[in-house]
């Protein structure tokens, strides 16, 4: 049996009560679709400034009305402590994911990315610490290696940050450090590589790569790569960082703790090939897509231009295994795409 099997059994059999912050965003909601699977009572916190309700009326159809009572939503800020100390209140563990996420955002607007990503973090360390937690796992970011150019990427080899977001994300894990330094306060930061899937947002100026051309290309929009396409990436699927999330929380062992671990899959694919990937995914079904051509444009500032993981941390200290490598996660999203979009393209 993996350990997540293992984990699984034990949750199910030893309930435990989870505060998601973020949880109307991508990840935060998927978070939510695994733990109410697992009969865990939730509690919730967002704001809703890039997350949605229809992530949670999602979630709501999936789970059932039975288990959907095991979950409490709180409409609120971490910019605000109290707001921060009420969630907290009665968690055994906590899944910190709100965040204003983002490069672009992050620079055109650097002073709401700090109070949401650096102030409201710190709120959530002080609210969980106070609240007696028993672990703290929260988004980190493959943002914070910066312009190191090694590959692939090892937890303790950071470069300069390229953006105030890679700032913002960097210092969540010196305060994380110092909290566990100071406190004694146990948390893990799981740097995120590049995660996708269903209910990842589309639509707007911020919107991810991925979701961004499929629903594009639905809509009969130009696809745009920034740069000349060889700009690479390790493109992770969501129940990949979900798998990650419930490993850390649950984390038997102290060498586990207070450490920082890259969530990816350890493959990398330049942005020509994964435009190729999804074009052949919807050509399938939509075959007037067989032939549409991206259109090249710069390359986006405080871009990282290559990016790939060494998974190896959180293999041997989380017991962390990628179920789904990127061909079998885009199958998996552009199912979810189609049904959710498709009707558009047709
Ligand atoms: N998706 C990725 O590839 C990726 C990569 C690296 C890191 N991350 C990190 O993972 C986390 C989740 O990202 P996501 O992709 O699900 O993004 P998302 O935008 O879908 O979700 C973030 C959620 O946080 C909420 N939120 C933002 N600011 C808040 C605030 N001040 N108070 C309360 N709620 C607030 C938003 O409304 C949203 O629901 C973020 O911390 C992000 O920085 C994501």
């Amino acid at each position: 049996m993996t350990r997540f099997e293992a984990v699984k059994t034990g949750l199910r059999a030893h309930p435990r009560v989870w505060l998601i912050t973020g949880v109307a965003g991508f990840i935060g909601s998927n978070l939510l679709e695994a733990l109410l699977a697992l009969d865990q009572t939730v509690v919730g916190l967002d704001n809703f400034s890039t997350g949605y309700r229809h992530n949670l009326d999602d979630v709501r159809g999936l789970a059932g009305e039975a288990r959907w009572q095991n979950f409490r939503f709180i409409e609120g800020d971490i910019r605000d402590l109290d707001q921060c100390r009420q969630a907290c209140a009665g968690a055994d563990f906590v899944l910190h994911q709100a965040a204003l996420g983002s490069v672009p955002r992050s620079l055109e607007d650097p002073l709401t990315t700090n109070a949401s990503n650096i102030t409201g973090f710190l709120n959530m360390l002080v609210a969980a610490r106070d609240a007696g937690v028993k672990g703290f796992v929260y988004a980190a970011s493959s943002s914070t290696y910066g312009n190191h150019p090694g590959l692939p990427k090892i937890e303790e080899c950071i470069g300069a940050p390229l953006s105030p977001y890679a700032v913002t994300k960097y210092v969540n894990e010196l305060y994380a450090g110092v909290f566990a330094r100071c406190y004694g306060f146990r948390s893990i930061g799981l740097r995120y590589f590049n995660i996708f899937g269903r209910r990842q947002d589309p639509d707007g100026a911020y919107a991810a790569v991925i979701p961004k051309w499929i629903a594009g290309l639905l809509r009969g929009e130009p696809a745009h790569i920034n740069g000349d396409g060889e700009t690479s990436r390790d493109f992770c699927y969501i129940d990949n960082a979900v798998q990650a999330n419930l490993l850390a929380a649950t984390a038997e062992s102290g060498q586990a703790w207070d450490q920082v671990y890259n969530v990816a899959v350890g493959e990398r694919t330049s942005l020509n090939a994964l435009f190729h990937m999804i074009r052949a995914r919807l050509a399938l079904e939509y075959p007037h897509l067989k032939d549409v051509e991206p259109i090249h444009r710069d390359f986006r500032a405080g871009d990282v231009r290559h990016s790939l993981a060494d998974i190896s941390k959180a293999s041997r200290l989380l017991g962390y295994a990628p179920s789904d490598p990127i061909e079998q996660g885009l199958d998996k999203a552009m199912r979810w795409y189609t049904q959710s979009l498709g009707g558009a393209a047709r």
